[in-house]
């Protein structure tokens, strides 16, 4: 009997280089269940809108007062027929009515170790500096899942590597990039696919 598998379908919010972004969007090109359908962006020209092109996603360009008056996107989001949030580098926090409407259904990366070096303004090279000053010896990657605190939910998946004595934020940067690159993909695979709603 032929059974018919519903594409879940995944809107990438990103506003930055968009390395993640399209690491993300090669992971899931030919996959038979997940893909990516929306790139949605607050930094009109950003790498990330560049790399949407290439792969020929549509990108929403959203406004900032639009955005926080809490549910003016929902409705392009449900008009892409979205089913699940992944942010990779975007730095507004979500609003409440979206939270609602995708319960449980929006993940995030966060480039350092948390509970630590987490909260606003901890992003990019701050959070590398912070890690650095400290005299960590380790960090790592977080992904976790989004809910109405900066980097508050739930943990599903971390990695670790060292901080070496000489490391500036560029080499510490160049290597949690590797990390976001290598597990994203497929931890947001692994997790689209159990979930249970
Ligand atoms: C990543 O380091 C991610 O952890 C953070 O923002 C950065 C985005 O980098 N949330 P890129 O735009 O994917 O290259």
């Amino acid at each position: 009997m032929l059974q018919y598998i519903a594409m879940k379908r995944i809107a990438i919010f990103a506003s930055g280089a968009g390395s993640n972004a399209q690491k993300i969007i090669q992971y899931f090109t030919h996959h038979s269940s997940i893909s990516v359908v929306l790139i949605v962006c607050n930094k009109p020209g950003a790498g990330v809108t560049g790399i949407a092109q290439q792969y020929e996603i549509p990108v929403l360009i959203i406004e900032k007062e639009k955005f926080f008056s809490g549910d003016h996107y929902l409705k392009e989001l449900h008009h892409h027929i979205i089913d699940f949030l992944v942010l990779a580098g975007f730095l507004w926090k979500i609003p409440v009515p979206i939270i609602e409407a995708f319960p449980q259904k929006i993940l995030n990366i966060h480039p350092a170790l948390l509970p630590k070096y987490g909260g606003k303004g901890m992003y990019g090279n701050n959070v590398h500096e912070a890690v650095i000053k400290a005299g960590e010896t380790r960090t790592g990657i977080s992904i976790h899942v989004v809910d109405e605190i900066y980097d508050n939910g739930k943990t599903i998946f971390s990695a670790t590597c060292d901080v070496l004595p000489e490391d500036t934020t560029e080499t510490l940067a160049a290597r949690i990039h590797f990390l976001e690159h290598k597990y994203y993909p497929e931890v947001i695979k692994e997790y689209i696919t159990n979930y249970a709603g």
